[in-house]
């Protein structure tokens, strides 16, 4: 694949990873993913935007060769240190004697410890600063926390392109442009509750200062190029200020079916009732498809048996997530099953402590459920209905 030109002097240099299976030793790739880099050529400089992660530094360098030398880039502009896109830096700078690493301050700082750049290869830009390539300018736009403290977006006023890096990026490596990938929203969403959901507070900022902005593309530097960016704009909003849906996630671990019989009769309930329902056995569950439905339920629901005093680790694990993705889910109810002394439901809640969810209550059956226990849960599923319907 060779440089793909998107507007006038504008070229995506960027690596399809179509092998790629799981991101930050954590999050299932499905689709793959890409790195997008972007070079901007005016008439008397080259910028070069983000780069690649590491082991992809040759297919990069031949993409920038096949339309400038990568000898003649004037600037790279590092909008996040992260190394899937800053990781070919030190490539570059053996190969290029004169370019500037373009960084916010705190980028500077990471880029000096990850990178070894010498101290006269860095130019620090503030919130506004600009850079005129001739014919071509470049502002920066301080946007941290999305999703490291460092992160700025660079805007190119002539063509009004807003380079965004991690910000507004989807895991896949196929489709260039949005209109190439019919279900781009899905990915979208995914990506949201992976990577920008627990920065939801600096994606409302990030969003306000840019709304000033006259945008004709968005080119993050995962997935596809917006060239109608209205929408992934509009819905951002929306994920970002925590609007939930009548939405129920169920995640839950069943060893000899006492936690499923509760989840299915929970599910088969609220189903009924019209309240939409996700249900997760954590056995086999992709942890990025519940990050992705984090991101819009009212209601989440754990359901574990108790194993060796606490609960089962797959829950364990998954509270954490809950715990550090903060999705806007406003209630929950915890359920448990045990042989001789319940201890599940509590593990979980110690692990869910902090998090602003209104506990509705908690179930916990001893070996199998009888009469009692359904009626309980009967109690807590008319509660559950009514607090998600109330929004
Ligand atoms: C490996 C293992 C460890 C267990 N440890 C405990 C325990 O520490 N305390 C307890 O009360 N029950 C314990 N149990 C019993 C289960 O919690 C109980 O069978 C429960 O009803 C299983 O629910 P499930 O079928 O939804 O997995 C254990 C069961 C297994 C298989
Ligand atoms: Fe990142
Ligand atoms: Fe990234």
């Amino acid at each position: 694949m060779k440089a793909v030109k998107i507007s006038e002097g504008v070229y995506w240099v960027g690596v399809k990873d179509w092998n790629k299976r799981v991101f930050d030793a954590l999050i299932p790739l499905p689709h793959g993913t890409s790195y997008n880099a972007y070079l901007v050529i005016g008439s008397e400089k080259t910028a070069l935007i983000d780069t690649v992660n590491p082991g992809f530094e040759n297919e990069l360098g031949e993409k920038i060769n096949g339309v400038k030398g990568i000898g003649e880039i004037d600037y790279m502009v590092m909008n996040h240190a992260e190394p899937d896109h800053s990781g070919a830096i030190p490539y570059l700078l053996e190969r290029n004697e004169k370019a500037v690493l373009v960084a916010t301050k705190k980028g500077a700082d990471i880029a000096r410890a990850y990178y070894d750049v010498p101290e006269d290869r860095v130019m620090v830009v503030k919130d506004g600063d600009e850079v005129s390539l001739g014919g071509k300018t470049l502002r920066f736009i301080e946007a941290p926390w999305l999703h490291w403290p460092e992160t700025m977006f660079t805007y190119l006023v002539e063509d009004k392109i807003l380079f965004t890096c991690d910000f507004f990026g989807a895991h896949l490596a196929g489709g260039f442009y949005d209109s190439d990938v019919p279900d781009i929203m899905t990915h979208a969403q995914r990506y949201f509750g992976e990577i920008m959901m627990p920065f939801s507070a600096m994606a409302r900022k990030a969003l306000q200062k840019i709304g000033e902005l006259e945008i004709e593309m968005i080119a993050p530097s995962h997935g596809p190029i917006y060239r109608n960016p209205e929408r992934i704009i509009e819905t951002y909003g929306r994920w970002s200020s925590g609007e939930t849906r009548e939405k129920v996630l169920i995640a839950y671990v069943s060893m000899y079916g006492t936690n499923e019989r509760i989840v299915k009769e929970l599910a088969a309930r609220l189903t009924a009732e019209g309240i939409e329902v996700v249900v997760y056995n954590l056995v086999n569950s992709d942890i990025g498809e519940i990050a992705k439905d984090l991101v819009d339920s009212r209601a989440i629901v754990l359901a574990a048996p108790t194993v060796l005093g606490g609960a089962h680790p797959l829950a364990v694990h998954a509270a954490y997530l809950v715990k550090a993705l903060r999705p806007p889910a406003r209630y929950a109810l915890i359920v448990g099953s045990h042989g001789w002394h319940g201890r599940s439901n509590e593990a979980l809640l110690e692990v869910l402590k902090g998090l602003n969810l209104e506990l509705l209550g908690t179930l916990d059956v001893h070996a199998r459920p009888g009469a009692d226990d359904y009626n309980k849960l009967l109690r807590l599923t008319n509660l559950l209905i009514n607090k998600v319907r109330e929004g």
